[in-house]
């Protein structure tokens, strides 16, 4: 009996230590200029090379228009957004996952939530993690 409980419990946790990583984004909204430019922060905890992973990131209920998509080591035009088509780019540091992206030319409409999403698969395996970001948009005066 107690052979039985063994053999339960211990491949259980190693399922929940098996966790590659989670994404971290800040909690307090972001806050942008119109006009200017700003820096959605998203980066994945523990510090691993994300060179290799998938990254996404897009608002919600418009997952299949990502504002930016990275995958095979490229960022993909298609699908995209129209609307932040050349105004957003990954800030660099992938390899200290950092998968940060910049939003240049704040408009408006840019005000609301962006999804960061990492997505890793390794040998048919996938894993992914994902976090919402607010972006607060504030005009000149
Ligand atoms: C990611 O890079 C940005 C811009 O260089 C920086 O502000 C931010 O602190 C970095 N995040 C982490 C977790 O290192």
């Amino acid at each position: 009996m107690l052979m039985r409980w063994i053999w339960f419990i211990v491949p259980m946790s190693f399922c929940i230590e098996q966790d590659p990583f989670s994404v971290v984004v800040p909690r307090v909204p972001v806050y942008g200029l119109l006009g200017s430019s700003v820096t959605l922060p998203c980066s994945i905890s523990p510090t691993l090379n994300a060179v290799n992973f998938e990254v996404l990131w897009f608002r919600p209920q418009e997952g299949h228009t990502p504002i930016l998509f990275y995958q095979d080591l490229e960022i993909r035009e298609n699908p995209r957004n129209p609307q932040f088509q050349g105004r957003v780019s990954l800030i660099g540091g992938l390899d200290k996952g950092n998968v940060s992206v910049k939003l240049e030319n704040i408009r408006l409409e840019d005000k609301g939530e962006y999804i960061c999403r990492v997505e890793k698969t390794d040998e048919g395996e996938e894993w992914y993690d994902e976090a919402t970001v607010s972006l607060q948009v504030n005009g000149k005066y």
